[in-house]
């Protein structure tokens, strides 16, 4: 299967009209190629091009594909653009479960699902259909339903008859069932659980496989990364439908993760899934943190990312990896989890993290010398002089690695809602309280050792505290 995607990605590497860079929307350069002439500049105007890594395409050469979460009515400009250039699978976030396609019965919204797979077959993308039998945003006529067995077993294969063969040949891979157990290993008491019994996920995979038999079915949890009594559950319900014949092609391990909590045993246990006779994939990946995080939180975070991809890597069976949202300003973890957040490889600004790059090295990408290693950058930022309502900051961004950096843009977050006006020798942009600062056409060059600084005006209220953590094109900085 590695090779298949291999093959596939490679004949829609240019497909897209515009290129980011690094997650910046930037312009190909002059000659089109992407490719620089060799003088460590780039021939257009972006610096940075020849060390751009593009997920999808590192991916590919790996043998697995790179996906994202992603919601529909989002799908235009910035966000649009990233997700169609970085990644080379997506899962609807929402958009097909039953809740969203078939709120009352017999009353069906496909608008969300098909403008999703349109999308993806607009830019070549594999598509994850999730989910089709879940105990959650259930429309109430089914949750609250007073159901026979047999009953609810024909409005589930109804409903996957419906859902799944609508997108019939369009789908590379359904979560078929998702989250049906509980920590323990027992059976989640879901609607379908009570009302049917044990044999529902069965009598869902045949369906599944009736209505599309070229989609790759899934069975589809959390907490089951590691080796563990979820995961050992998750396995014997695989052997057992195997051993029955029943349509199963892999497990998706949802892989919500706190930081500093990835589990050590995560390849072991893709190892032992891939050894029944399954594929695996990484479903549903985000990493979240204490907000705001430090410098150092931001840094572990690149380590797991770069941990849980390479683990992927390491599997033949692994098919790929989607990220639950590529941009905090898309994730769901700030709303669930109270006092959690950042958990994607982009910050709120669309501007890639240390995580982005973790994701980038586990895939091969090595970063040319434009992009130092993590503390090889030590921002200084002043508060020059401060009024009522307003105040002058000065930052200072010394190349403590011993490569160039060639073209920049320094990241922070405000963390009592401050916000630039105006600013000179950057082009400094501001998305709720993240901050980007790109360098200028004339000071995009550090020499290993050099320093640039900017400034800006800005306002405040309240509090002015500075912040306490710098990423330099996606890399920790020190701050002093
Ligand atoms: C989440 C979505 O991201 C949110 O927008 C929604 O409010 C709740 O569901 N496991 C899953 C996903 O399988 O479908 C969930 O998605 C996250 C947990």
């Amino acid at each position: 299967m590695k090779l298949q995607s291999l093959r596939r990605a490679a004949s829609v590497t240019l497909a897209a009209a515009s290129l980011v860079i690094g997650g910046a929307v930037s312009g190909r350069t002059a000659d089109g190629s992407g490719h620089t002439d060799g003088s460590g500049q780039a021939n257009g105007s972006d610096q940075r091009a020849a060390a751009a890594p593009v997920l999808r395409d590192l991916a590919a050469a790996k043998g697995i594909y790179y996906g994202t979460a992603v919601t529909a009515s989002k799908l235009t400009g910035t966000y649009g653009t990233i997700v169609g250039e970085q990644f080379d699978s997506i899962t609807p976030g929402n958009e097909m479960k039953w809740g969203s396609v078939e709120p009352t019965r017999g009353s069906f919204n496909w608008s969300g699902a098909d403008a999703v797979v349109n999308y993806a077959e607009a830019h070549a993308q594999k598509v994850r259909g999730h989910t089709l039998v879940w105990h959650s945003q259930l429309p109430n006529w089914v949750s609250n339903g007073s159901w026979t067995a047999d009953t609810l077993r024909t409005v589930m294969t109804d409903h996957i008859a419906t859902e799944a063969g609508r997108y019939q040949g369009r789908i590379d891979h359904w979560d078929v069932v998702n989250e049906p157990f509980n920590e323990d290993g027992t059976r989640r008491q879901s609607v379908f659980q009570t009302a049917i019994g044990d044999s529902y996920i069965a009598d869902a995979l045949r369906a599944a496989r009736a209505a599309d038999p070229a989609a790759k079915l899934y069975v589809n949890d959390y907490n089951v990364e590691g080796v563990n009594a979820k995961s050992t559950a998750l396995y014997n319900l695989v052997k057992s439908l195997k051993e029955q014949g029943v349509p199963i092609d892999g497990v998706g391990l949802q892989a919500h993760l706190i930081l500093g909590q990835v589990p050590s045993t995560l390849q072991a246990n893709i190892q032992r899934f891939a050894d029944l006779g399954v594929d695996v994939a990484i479903t549903e990946l985000d990493i979240r943190t204490t907000v705001p995080p430090t410098t150092a939180q931001l840094a572990q975070q690149k380590a797991e990312y770069k941990a849980v991809t390479a683990a992927c890597v390491a599997v033949s069976r692994c098919e790929g990896v989607t990220v639950w949202g590529f941009t905090d300003s898309d994730s769901w973890i700030p709303d669930v989890f109270p006092g959690y957040g950042a958990a994607t490889p982009y910050d709120e600004n669309f501007q890639p993290k240390p995580a982005y790059y973790g994701i980038a090295e586990a895939l091969g990408w090595t970063d040319g010398g434009t992009n130092p290693p993590a503390g090889a950058c030590a921002v200084t930022y002043t508060v020059q002089s401060q009024w009522n309502t307003g105040f002058t900051a000065q930052v200072t961004i010394r190349n403590t690695s011993t490569a160039a950096v060639n073209g920049w843009t320094l990241a922070w977050s405000w963390p009592a809602g401050q916000s630039v006006t105006q600013a000179w020798n950057a082009t400094v942009t501001q998305s709720g309280s993240a901050v980007s600062a790109a360098n200028a056409g004339y000071n995009a060059a550090i020499a290993p050792g050099a320093s640039v600084t900017f400034g800006f005006n800005g306002s405040w209220s309240g509090g002015n505290t500075a912040p306490t953590a710098f990423t330099l094109n996606g890399t920790a900085c020190t701050v002093s």
